[in-house]
């Protein structure tokens, strides 16, 4: 029987500093037949293993459509994520996934998508982005709400002027340096009337504190619960439904039944949120 636990065989082949406390990988499968097999979806995520050190759960942040390789952007947090930024282009890991629902595929392609991110949750929304700039035709009206405490934690900086020919980018920090003309305060005050229309679907990434607020804003604003999509993130270990880590009240596991939940789904959930 197959052992489900048992990582693919890949390698490194890039390494970018993205921001001050991330990095941006690229992972290529070694195995030719298996790579030309491995599949994911937007808002998916795999777990990644360094042989020696574990193993940890990342979203996928480059386009499904890139077949040969695929990115993931990595915060430096913990005892993995520290060894992985001091690892070298060529290193082998292990991969596990793809995990997890992903976003809906049906909405997403048909329908104006308002995309709300803060700090590090950019990257599983750069999987949909990136298509975009790739196939503009697939998608309808997209907007991007992107908020961080300072610039220097903004991930993609040098991406933001080729998004920007295909997709509106909104860019707003806590604490502004002199060089910065954008928005100042917290995402949610770029929401409004004039800038969101009340039929969209709206995917929000970012850390718990911000979802409470945004939703409140969103549902303000006209959108329904079905329409407004979370990524909840937990702890977890096997990401396939079985050690219990990122189950929550109600039954559902954050690795299986999410990462993404739409509003309706998720709010009377004790401590979904
Ligand atoms: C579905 C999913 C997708 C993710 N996608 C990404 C991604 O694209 N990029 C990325 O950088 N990270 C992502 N993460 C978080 C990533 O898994 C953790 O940062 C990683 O497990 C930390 O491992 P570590 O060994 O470096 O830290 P540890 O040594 O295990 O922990 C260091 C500190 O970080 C805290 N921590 C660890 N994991 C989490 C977590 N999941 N939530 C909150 N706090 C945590 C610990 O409590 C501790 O304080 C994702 C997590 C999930 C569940
Ligand atoms: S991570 Fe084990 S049940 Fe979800």
């Amino acid at each position: 029987m197959k052992n489900p636990y048992n990582p693919i065989g890949a390698k490194i082949v890039k390494i970018e500093k993205i921001s001050s406390i991330n990095k941006l990988f690229t992972i290529k499968i070694k195995d030719e037949k298996t790579r030309n097999a491995f599949k994911f979806r937007h808002g998916q995520f795999f777990i990644l293993s360094v042989p020696g050190f574990g193993e940890a759960p990342f979203g996928f942040c480059s386009s499904p459509a890139i077949k040969e390789t695929f990115q993931v952007s990595v915060d430096k947090r913990g005892s993995l994520t520290s060894k992985l930024f001091e690892l070298k282009v060529g290193t082998d890991v292990g991969i596990r996934g793809p995990y997890g629902n992903g976003f809906n595929r049906k909405k997403i392609k048909s329908r104006d998508l308002v995309l709300v991110a803060g700090g590090c949750g950019l990257s599983p929304l750069r999987t949909i982005i990136q298509d975009a700039n790739l196939n503009p035709k697939n998608f309808q009206n997209i907007q991007v709400f992107y908020g961080c405490r300072n610039s220097k934690l903004l991930a993609f900086k040098s991406d933001y002027k080729k998004w920007s020919k295909n997709i509106e980018m909104n860019l707003t920090v806590d604490t502004p340096d002199k060089a910065w003309k954008n928005s100042v305060g917290v995402v949610t005050n770029l929401l409004t009337s004039e800038t969101i229309k009340s039929d969209s679907v709206a995917i929000l990434v970012g850390p718990p504190v911000m979802y409470k607020f945004v939703i409140q804003k969103l549902v303000e604003l006209g959108l329904s619960n079905e329409d407004i999509y979370i990524s909840l993130e937990r702890r977890m270990h096997c990401g396939i439904g079985v050690c219990q880590h990122c189950a929550l009240v109600g039954g559902k596991y954050i690795c299986t039944d999410g990462p993404l939940f739409s509003y309706a789904e998720i709010k009377d959930t004790p401590e979904g949120i």
